[in-house]
């Protein structure tokens, strides 16, 4: 996922939700997905070898496929915080 250079900090969310989307589309489909940050931590061979111009942003790249369900790496699951644990409601 690449961004314009002139792009602001909203596009930055715009784009979070796009890829969210993208992610809850292709399960809808069957498919798994696999977002990664560390892929724009080497920008330079990635925009290289996609050719994509230089000033673009690389903001991170994400996996997709068909999950192997019995996959050793597949069976490990996060643990998830309560919401009222990072949540205040006001009523
Ligand atoms: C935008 C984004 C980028 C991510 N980049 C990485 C990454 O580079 N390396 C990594 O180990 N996990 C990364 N993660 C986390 C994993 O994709 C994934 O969320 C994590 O394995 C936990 O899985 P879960 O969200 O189903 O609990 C990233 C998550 C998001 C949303």
């Amino acid at each position: 996922f690449f961004l314009a250079a002139e792009m602001q900090t909203g596009s930055f969310l715009d784009l979070g939700m796009f890829i969210q989307n993208l992610m809850l589309a292709a399960q809808e489909k069957g498919l798994a997905t696999c977002p990664q940050a560390a892929l724009a931590e080497y920008p330079e061979p990635v925009k290289k070898i996609l050719g994509y111009p230089a000033d673009t942003v690389l903001v991170c790249g994400m996996a997709l496929g068909y999950e192997d369900k019995d996959a050793a790496v597949n069976q490990y699951r996060t643990a998830r915080e309560q919401v009222n644990a990072f949540t205040r409601f006001f009523y």
